[in-house]
């Protein structure tokens, strides 16, 4: 076994870590559990590019467990737990993944778990299969799944254009990933970030969500809850209204720059934040970033535009602008949830990586009868996700009558 980690001796800390998380995550202790008796992933090789934290642990674990050999790199410099990576390790586990990483180690790491020569690739934000399609061409695999929304888009594209060669699972696209992972955890888990870097009150600040999309309308609603005025940039009319109609203020961007305390992009777009809304911000507001790429705040010319750049706390850095101004950024601009808390609590980790396991599964049951094309998983697969999650909150579910299914069939019977 190979592996590059900061720091093998912290394993137990990691593995008290992991297994806190796991008692959290019942829904992957339940197929692990049926993957130890029948063994799907025998012999195979999974590379995963996820984010090295205490509940991508359960899922690599869920996964040895199911017969795979899984080999984990880092899907960003900022978000490895050391102590995972180490405990992961001392399970035989190889893990490439360094918290603080630079851009050449990272890609290193990369391309390290490729030359595990992977039946299957695990990615979050589509890393490992841009890789595949360019530099790694001459890797076979079965197929790769992809977690985030940013990832999908990447690969939508890819497949609009006729580039793609391997079939793809559309983790987000599963009701039971995106519906909850992006509302419900990074809702909170973005929060977390920000408090954590800074230990401000968001009772009574002028919070701004760019982009209200399922992340964003997660964190905009628990600002909401937390006493902040939630204020919503968005591009889009229907999402624009909806924020509108939940009761949040809906400006431009340039309107909410002058207006803002705190500014939270999530949109997986680029530059969403930029010099003319630099321009227009009070001093001392906070920036944080809780989409994929560190690339929806313009740093560089955040930079370029500075006087001076220091520390001020852990995760969080102040640019002082030429009129005095201080515009502070919280973990590098990278994802907060990530970068300066602990990335999604494993309760809704739980769910998005069930569909993980479930989607390699799926990928090496149905080898040589797949296209290379964007597939989610069956609607019976999210729907047991759903209901196994529901149990474990001590949840029932209502079942339809005979009479009620034969209703719903119909078209006759109208009004009385
Ligand atoms: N932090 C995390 O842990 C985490 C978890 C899940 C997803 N993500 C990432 O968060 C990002 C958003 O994901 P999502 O599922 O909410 O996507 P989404 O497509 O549902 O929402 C994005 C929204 O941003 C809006 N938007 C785009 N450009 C804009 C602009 N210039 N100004 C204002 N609004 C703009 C879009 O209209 C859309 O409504 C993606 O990059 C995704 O990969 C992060």
């Amino acid at each position: 076994m190979n592996y590059d980690i900061a720091d093998p001796s912290r394993a137990e800390e990691g593995a008290r870590r992991v297994a806190w998380a796991g008692r959290r995550m019942e829904v992957i202790a339940s197929v692990r559990e049926r993957f130890r008796k029948e063994r799907p992933l025998e012999g195979h090789v999974i590379a995963a590019c996820l984010h090295v934290t205490a509940e991508t642990a359960n899922l690599m674990l869920a996964l040895r467990d199911g017969g795979a050999e899984p080999i984990l790199a880092a899907s960003n410099p900022l978000s490895t737990q050391d102590d995972v990576a180490a405990a992961l390790v001392a399970e035989g586990i190889s893990v490439f993944a360094i918290r603080g990483e630079d851009s050449d180690t990272y890609y290193k790491h990369i391309h390290a778990v490729l030359d595990h020569a992977p039946a299957v690739t695990m990615d979050d934000g589509a890393d490992l299969a841009t890789i595949l399609h360019t530099e790694r061409r001459d890797l076979e695999v079965i197929g790769s799944t992809e977690e985030t929304t940013t990832g999908v888009i990447r690969l939508r594209a890819m497949a609009a254009d006729g580039t793609l060669r391997v079939p793809v699972v559309a983790v987000n696209d599963s009701a039971t990933k995106h519906l909850f992972d992006n509302h419900y955890g990074t809702g909170q888990s973005s929060l977390d970030g920000i408090i954590r870097a800074s230990n401000i009150l968001l009772a009574g600040q002028n919070v701004v969500v760019v982009g209200y999309g399922d992340c964003g309308r997660g964190v905009a609603a628990r600002a909401d809850g937390m006493g902040a005025r939630v204020i919503v940039v968005e591009v889009d009319p229907i999402r624009a209204l909806e924020a509108a109609m939940e009761g949040f203020r809906v400006l431009t961007a340039d309107e909410a720059a002058a207006e803002g305390d705190v500014f939270i992009t999530v949109t997986g777009n680029k530059h969403v934040l930029r010099p003319r809304h630099f321009d227009r911000m009070k001093d001392g507001v906070i920036l944080a970033n809780a989409g994929h790429f560190d690339i929806e705040i313009d740093l560089d010319s955040l930079g370029r535009s500075a006087t001076e750049r220091r520390s001020v706390r852990e995760n969080l850095e102040e640019y002082v602008m030429e009129d005095g101004r201080r515009i502070l950024v919280a973990a590098e601009g990278r994802l907060v949830n990530l970068g300066a808390a602990e990335g999604h609590p494993a309760d809704v980790m739980d769910m998005s990586f069930t569909n993980q396991a479930l989607a390699a599964e799926w990928l090496i049951r149905n080898e040589g009868h797949l296209e290379p094309q964007i597939y989610t998983l069956p609607e019976e697969i999210d729907r047991e996700v759903a209901s196994i999650k529901l149990r474990r909150l001590g949840g029932g579910l209502e079942e339809l009558t005979a009479d009620q299914v034969e209703y719903l069939a119909s078209w006759t019977e109208g009004t009385a």
